[in-house]
C-alpha cells in the first residue's frame, strides 16, 4: 500500500474518534407495574405522577447547563402507550402519549437529543414481572403474542409523529433476551422499515439479543445464537442506524452488585472488532457502577474507552428519573443510595449517586464538544 494512502487511513481512524451524544437515561415512565406474585395487569394504566413519571423538566436545564450533557433516553411502557384493549399498533393512549411527548419536547426544545425507549424487552402484554413476563413480539407459536407487523405499525405511527423533530433518536427496543436471535433481527428490521416508511430520517439504534450485552455480542447467550451472526444483516435505506449496547461492570454484568470486576475494554473487544468489520457504529445506552473506589476505576475506563474508540458515537448512564427517591437504579446490592437524579439523596440523607458517581466520576469524562444542532445521525453534526 502506498505510504500516503496508509497514512491517510491512519489519520482517518484517529480523527474519527468522536462522541456526539452523551447523557443520562431517564427512567420512570415504565414504573409501577411490578407485582411480586405476577398479577397480570398490575399498575395498568396507572396514574401519572404517582405510579410513573417521565422526567422532571426543571432538571433538564440542570443537566444541560451544569452537567453539560446533550442526550436523554426516555423510557416508556408499551402496554401504556398501546393499551392491551387496543393491541400493539397505531392506536395510542393519547393521554399517556401526551405526558411522554411533554418530556420529549422539554428535552428537544432545550436543544438536547431525546432517545425514545420502549422499555419492554421485546415483549408485550404482561409487564408484571419484566423482564421475564409477557409474550415475545413476533412469536408465531404464541396466540397471545403481538406480531412483528404490529410492532412495525407501532413504530411507523410513533416515528411519523416525530419525523419533523430532528433532535429525536429512535431506540427500537430495550434489552431483547431469551428468544431466537433471528427474531430479534426480524423485529428490528420491521421497526426500521416502519420508521423509514413514515418519512423519518433520524438516527435509529437497534439492539441485539442477550439484553443487548456488549460482552455476549459474539458469543452464545442463554443458548441463543450470537447477535454478531445476525445484526450485520440489518438494512436501513438511508444508512442511519447504529447498534444499541448495554454493558455493566459488576461481577455478573447485571448492574445489581456493588463489586466491579468486569473490564469494559476487555469485554467489549469482540464487539468492537465486529463493528469495525461491518463498519458499524454503536451507542451504549446503559452502563453504571456503585460509588466505591474499585468501581470508580472500572467506570472511568469504560467511559474513556467509548470516548476514544471511533466505533462509539454516544452513551447514556443508567439512570436518573423523578421518582427513584432513595432507591438505586444500579449496582448497590439493593442498598438505597439514591440515583443519578440531580439532588438525589441516599436513605440516610447522605449524597446520592448523582453526587457520588455522576459528579465524582462520569461528569469529568463528558466530552467537551457534543452535537448542538441538526438531525441526529451516525455522522453527528455541528458541535459548537
Ligand atoms: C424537580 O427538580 C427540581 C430541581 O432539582 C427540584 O427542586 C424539584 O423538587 C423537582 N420536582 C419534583 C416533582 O421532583
Ligand atoms: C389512558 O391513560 C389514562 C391516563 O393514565 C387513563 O386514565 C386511561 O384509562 C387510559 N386508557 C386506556 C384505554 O388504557
Ligand atoms: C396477560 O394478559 C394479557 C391481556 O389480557 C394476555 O394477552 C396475556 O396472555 C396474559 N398473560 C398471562 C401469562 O396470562
Ligand atoms: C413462543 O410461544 C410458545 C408457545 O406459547 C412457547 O412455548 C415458546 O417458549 C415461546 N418462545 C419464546 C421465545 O418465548
Ligand atoms: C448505504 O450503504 C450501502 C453499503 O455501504 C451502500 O451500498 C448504499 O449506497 C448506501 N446508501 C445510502 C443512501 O447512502
Ligand atoms: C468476577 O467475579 C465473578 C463472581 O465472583 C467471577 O465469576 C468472575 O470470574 C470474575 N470475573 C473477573 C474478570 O474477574
Ligand atoms: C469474539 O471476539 C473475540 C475477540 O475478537 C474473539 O477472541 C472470540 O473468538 C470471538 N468469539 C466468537 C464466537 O466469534
Ligand atoms: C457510598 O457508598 C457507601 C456504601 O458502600 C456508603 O456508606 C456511603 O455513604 C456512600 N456515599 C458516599 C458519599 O460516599
Amino acid at each position: 500500500m502506498p505510504f500516503s494512502l496508509k497514512s491517510t487511513l491512519l489519520f482517518a481512524a484517529t480523527a474519527a474518534a468522536k462522541i456526539y451524544y452523551a447523557g443520562v437515561a431517564e427512567s420512570g415512565g415504565e414504573f409501577g407495574v411490578y407485582s411480586s406474585d405476577a398479577v397480570n395487569g398490575t399498575g395498568l394504566p396507572g396514574t401519572f405522577g404517582v405510579d410513573y413519571a417521565f422526567l422532571n423538566a426543571s432538571t433538564v436545564n440542570i443537566w444541560i447547563n451544569q452537567n453539560h450533557i446533550n442526550t436523554f433516553r426516555i423510557a416508556f411502557l408499551l402496554e401504556r402507550m398501546c393499551p392491551r384493549e387496543y393491541g400493539l399498533g397505531r392506536r395510542f393512549n393519547e393521554t399517556y402519549f401526551g405526558h411522554f411527548n411533554d418530556a420529549v419536547t422539554a428535552v428537544t426544545k432545550a436543544g438536547a437529543y431525546a432517545i425514545l425507549d420502549p422499555h419492554n424487552y421485546m415483549r408485550y402484554n404482561d409487564p408484571s414481572q419484566q423482564p421475564a413476563t409477557g409474550s415475545v413480539i413476533g412469536n408465531t407459536s404464541d396466540p397471545a403474542a403481538a406480531t412483528t407487523l404490529q410492532f412495525q405499525h407501532f413504530w411507523n405511527e410513533l416515528a411519523g409523529r416525530y419525523k419533523n423533530n430532528k433532535h429525536v433518536i429512535f431506540g427500537i427496543m430495550n434489552e431483547p433476551h431469551d428468544m431466537p436471535t433471528s427474531l430479534v433481527l426480524h423485529n428490528d428490521q420491521a421497526a426500521i422499515n416502519g420508521i423509514r416508511n413514515s418519512g423519518a430520517k433520524q438516527l435509529i439504534i437497534a439492539p441485539g439479543n442477550g439484553y443487548t450485552g456488549g460482552h455476549v455480542w459474539n458469543t452464545t447467550s442463554q443458548g441463543d445464537a450470537p447477535s454478531a451472526d445476525y445484526l450485520y444483516k440489518l438494512r436501513d435505506p438511508i444508512n442511519n442506524t447504529a447498534i444499541d449496547i448495554h454493558e455493566y461492570l459488576d461481577t455478573d454484568f447485571s448492574g445489581q452488585h456493588s463489586v466491579c470486576n468486569q473490564s469494559f475494554p476487555a469485554n467489549m473487544y469482540g464487539l468492537t472488532q465486529w463493528l469495525k468489520t461491518y463498519q458499524l457504529k454503536a451507542m451504549v445506552t446503559e452502563f453504571g457502577a456503585d460509588n466505591n473506589t474499585m468501581c470508580d476505576q472500572y467506570l472511568t475506563e469504560a467511559v474513556q474507552y467509548m470516548n476514544k474508540n471511533p466505533e462509539y458515537i454516544g452513551w447514556t448512564a443508567w439512570a436518573a428519573g423523578p421518582i427513584w427517591g432513595a432507591s438505586s437504579p444500579c449496582c448497590t446490592d439493593q442498598r438505597a443510595l439514591g440515583s443519578l437524579e440531580p439532588g438525589s439523596l441516599a436513605s440516610d440523607g447522605s449524597p446520592g449517586l448523582y453526587y457520588t458517581v455522576w459528579l465524582k466520576v462520569i461528569e469529568k469524562l463528558v466530552p467537551k464538544q457534543l452535537q448542538k444542532s441538526g438531525i441526529s445521525s451516525i455522522h453527528g453534526g455541528p458541535c459548537e
